[in-house]
């Protein structure tokens, strides 16, 4: 890299902006910021962690890698599971996805919910650098899980969560975590573009957590085109459009949306996966080798398992499942005839 080029992209990372506005629940920025070509991170603007629990729902509390004292006055709960959420492209940790997910977890009211923070490294419309940044985030939120695991969190607790380029994220992080093996991540309809090509250490795959789960709603658009898990879901499939999300259905819906005819699909991955974690065993899926086999119900109806906050950790391979157009998305799987041994044997 030349000289220059790096002094531009420092000058660039160090201003306080660059100005950015945010659309329909989008964040765009002027200028990107690359940080390969800067790597220096600056925690409290750049990447940061904000800790909800039932005792602040609605206001988070900045835990920052090194801070035992902020950590200490924190209402973190160490006998308490703990959640990461990695929003996507962007997005910040204020956007609906973000919210969306905490909301379900904080009704739950047993976790801590700590939301990534990294708005400036994933703004739009600059996705080859968001892409890119997914490395420098995973790796620095591995450092902070290190921070936490030896401040006395225990590491099996730990869950991880990814929306689209948050999921490539997740997987970096898992995989750089040195305390341990990072027990369970969750893909949400993580990123294609770009990252097919990518080597395996730059993005989600099985190797990143003893289990990995991904729910796939826009394959081959905007999310991965295929199996990356120890077990993948596909929902209706798994393509675009999911039920509900043609565009004159969401701009019936609607009728402001700018993005959400778009990212409707890919967004249904993470609608999906917030009510499973209020109805856990809403979701049930057949394991299936394709969507025809499933919808000819030619597969074994006793391999089944719930998509989303209560899947079996033993489930591996393809499941299939079908969901209503619009929220809430779970059906009644009970009247449903590929499901018939498993409520036989309830
Ligand atoms: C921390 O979590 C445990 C286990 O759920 C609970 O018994 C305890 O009351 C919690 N502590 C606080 C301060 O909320």
């Amino acid at each position: 890299m030349a000289v220059s080029d790096f002094l531009l992209y420092c000058f660039i990372s160090a201003l306080p902006g660059p100005p950015g506005v945010s659309v329909d629940n989008a964040y765009v920025q002027l200028i990107p910021i690359n940080k390969h070509k800067c790597p220096k991170i600056d925690p409290v603007r750049d990447i940061s962690f904000q800790l909800y629990t039932r005792h602040n729902p609605l206001h988070h509390q900045r835990l920052i890698i090194g801070d035992d004292e902020a950590l200490q006055k924190s209402n973190f709960n160490f006998s308490q599971p703990t959640v990461i959420f990695f929003h996507a492209f962007f997005e910040n940790s204020m956007s609906l996805t973000a919210t969306i997910i905490r909301t379900a977890y904080l009704q739950r009211g047993d976790h801590n919910i700590i939301l990534l923070n990294a708005p400036r490294l994933e703004a739009g419309p600059w996705y080859l650098t968001a892409a890119r940044n997914t490395e420098v985030v995973g790796r620095y939120t591995a450092m902070f899980i290190d921070y936490l695991v030896s401040r006395g969190m225990y590491l099996p607790s730990l869950h991880l969560v990814g929306l689209s380029l948050g999921a490539q994220m997740a997987g970096v992080c898992g995989q750089n975590v040195r305390s341990g093996r990072v027990t369970r991540i969750t893909g949400l309809d993580p990123a294609g573009p770009l990252f097919k090509k990518w080597p395996k250490n730059l993005k989600l795959d099985a190797g990143d957590a003893e289990f990995v789960d991904v729910i796939h709603t826009d394959a081959g658009i905007f999310g991965y085109p295929t199996q990356i898990g120890h077990v993948d879901f596909w929902p209706n499939r798994g393509i675009s459009p999911q039920p509900g999300c043609t565009i004159p259905e969401v701009k019936r819906r609607n009728p402001d949306a700018i993005i959400e005819p778009l990212f409707c699909s890919h967004w249904r991955s993470y609608q999906f996966y917030a009510e499973s974690v209020l109805n856990p065993y809403g979701f049930l899926s057949v394991a299936c080798n394709s969507w025809e086999d499933y919808t000819q119900q030619k597969c074994d109806p006793n391999q089944v398992t719930n998509m989303g906050f209560a899947v079996d950790y033993n489930a591996r391979g393809n499941y299939y499942l079908r969901t209503n157009r619009e929220s809430p998305f779970s059906i009644d799987t009970s009247a449903r005839p590929e499901y018939s041994s498993y409520f036989n044997k309830r």
